[in-house]
């Protein structure tokens, strides 16, 4: 099967959250299993060129988008089994600072989507499925259906939408469907497209793809709620016969505690009592916090989807009760501030970096003893996954993909032969601290148990395996359907 994944980012040539791993991750796996793969992708500036020397210029063509005539030149990338087909526009991607924000991202993703889908047509390959992610994707499906629905090469090409993140909607005008995307209006005036009276270039997505998928089996379940699917849910549910929920895989290559060259000391299952320890040691050191404490850590987008309130007031609390805590992220301004604030109040026990960095990242799932993510709602998370892998418990909220890769230890039940971190259910401050309390409970006085979860999180199985099964299972279900 010839597999595309047409994706806004991909590791190691952009990232800035989970969908960055996964796009690679899902297309390594597939490379495992002799499945042959492109990833379809924005050549923004920030790709090193000097670390890439067989990146090549293959051919360029324009791109209609009503009066604007935009120049599309398609690179290429032979790396790790994957074909890499990078689109390059310097006017719309060649920007500094983050890879998403502008004003005009509508436009850029437009374009993206449009360039992707011609570059579909002259691909050396047969392309049986183009695999399109979030809201940048979303209208490929539309197009083809649209506009290429009798096209002897691309009118066999399945479509599957992966929604990672249902808040970002893809709002454009009614007039961006011809002005950007060479569409007819009357897509929104018939409802297809539309959403909140805007254009939504997710909802196209959910519309017009063969099938669609989120990222955990419990979000997938959350998206057909009033409450729970940011609005989504009539769409999908209309759509519920060909929806459903795929557990993302984590990558065990870019994180493994046995090989990672950023870590202070490699450790695995037989020797992390000693050689975890080490880590926690040296990060500590310098940084200025006491060892013996358990260090909390979180590494995350600072946005208000990952509970940033609770992520505070879990700090406060455990840092009066014998605990230290890191954090890694940048976002929301306010929440910068807000541990930055943290920070310049109680120095002895916090670390703040407010940034983006794989390698301090590394070192704090590899340093730590707990791992918080109490967000407010999470389609699959990869933070909590990574953490297990290098047995830092995570903290988390039973949402979406949290409840599915998290089993929460319950001292009543006396689960702790297979628990693998802590959890509570309530968006509420009280739950959030109860929570950890078990924790700094668990750690101070219950040493075996907390030795079964380390334990129990190290061996944890997230790879890619069974959820790469299930997707390439969905792929031959759309490729059966005759046009
Ligand atoms: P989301 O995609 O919603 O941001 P995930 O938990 O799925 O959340 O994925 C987050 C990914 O981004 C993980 O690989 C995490 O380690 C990484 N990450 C998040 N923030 C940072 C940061 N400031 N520095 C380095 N890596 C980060
Ligand atoms: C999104 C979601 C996150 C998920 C990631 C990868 O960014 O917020 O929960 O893990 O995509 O699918």
């Amino acid at each position: 099967m010839n597999i595309v994944m047409v994706t806004s980012e991909c590791y190691p040539f952009s990232k800035t959250g989970g969908l960055g791993d996964v796009a690679y991750s899902l297309s390594m796996e597939y490379v495992k299993k002799g499945e042959k793969v492109a990833v379809v992708s924005p050549l923004y500036s920030k790709i090193n060129f000097d670390k890439y020397p067989k990146l090549k210029k293959l051919f360029s063509y324009e791109v209609k988008m009503n009066w604007r005539y935009k120049e599309c030149e398609v690179y290429h990338l032979f790396y790790e089994g994957i074909e890499y087909f990078f689109i390059k526009n310097d006017y719309y991607f060649n920007r500094p600072g983050n890879i998403y924000g502008f004003y005009d991202d509508g436009e850029r993703f437009a374009f993206f989507a449009l360039a992707s889908t011609l570059l579909l047509k002259k691909l050396p390959f047969k392309v049986d499925i183009a695999h399109v992610h979030d809201w940048q994707g979303g209208m490929i499906p539309c197009i083809l259906k649209t506009c290429y629905h009798n096209d002897p090469d691309l009118k066999k090409v399945r479509t599957v939408l992966t929604i990672h993140n249902p808040l970002f909607k893809g709002y454009l005008g009614r007039d961006s469907l011809y002005d950007l995307y060479n569409l007819p209006t009357s897509l929104y005036d018939d409802g297809s497209v539309r959403f909140d009276d805007q254009v939504s270039t997710l909802k196209a997505g959910i519309k017009f793809a063969d099938k669609i998928t989120t990222v955990s089996p419990t979000h997938a379940y959350e998206l057909t709620t009033v409450e729970g699917s940011k609005g989504l849910w009539y769409d999908l549910i209309l759509r519920q016969n060909d929806f459903v929920g795929i557990l993302n895989g984590m990558d065990y290559t870019a994180f493994d505690p046995k090989k990672d060259k950023t870590i202070y000391k490699n450790f695995t299952v037989n020797n992390y009592k000693t050689n975890k320890k080490i880590n926690k040691e040296e990060f500590c050191k310098e940084n200025n916090l006491d060892p013996e404490l358990p260090l909390f850590a979180v590494v995350s987008r600072l946005t208000d989807q990952k509970g940033l309130d609770l992520i505070y007031a879990m700090a406060d609390f455990l840092t009066h009760e014998g605990g230290n805590f890191a954090v890694l992220g940048s976002g929301e301004r306010y929440a910068e501030d807000m541990f930055n604030n943290l920070y310049a109040r109680n120095p002895s026990h916090n670390y703040v970096y407010i940034g983006y960095s794989e390698d301090i990242a590394h070192k704090l799932y590899a340093a730590s003893d707990f791992f918080i993510m109490p967000s407010a709602f999470e389609p699959c998370g990869l933070g909590q996954m990574i953490a297990q892998r290098y047995g830092s418990l995570p903290l988390v909220r039973r949402t979406g993909g949290l409840k599915d890769s998290v089993i929460c230890y319950d001292a009543e039940r006396k689960n702790e032969d297979i628990a693998n971190g802590f959890g509570f259910d309530d968006y509420s401050i009280i739950d959030a601290l109860k929570c950890v309390s078990s924790a700094l409970t668990t750690y101070y006085y219950k040493k075996d148990v907390m030795d079964n979860l380390v334990k129990n999180a190290l061996n944890t199985d997230h790879s890619w395996n069974e959820s790469a099964e299930e997707y390439l299972k969905l792929y031959r279900l759309a490729l059966s359907y005759n046009d």
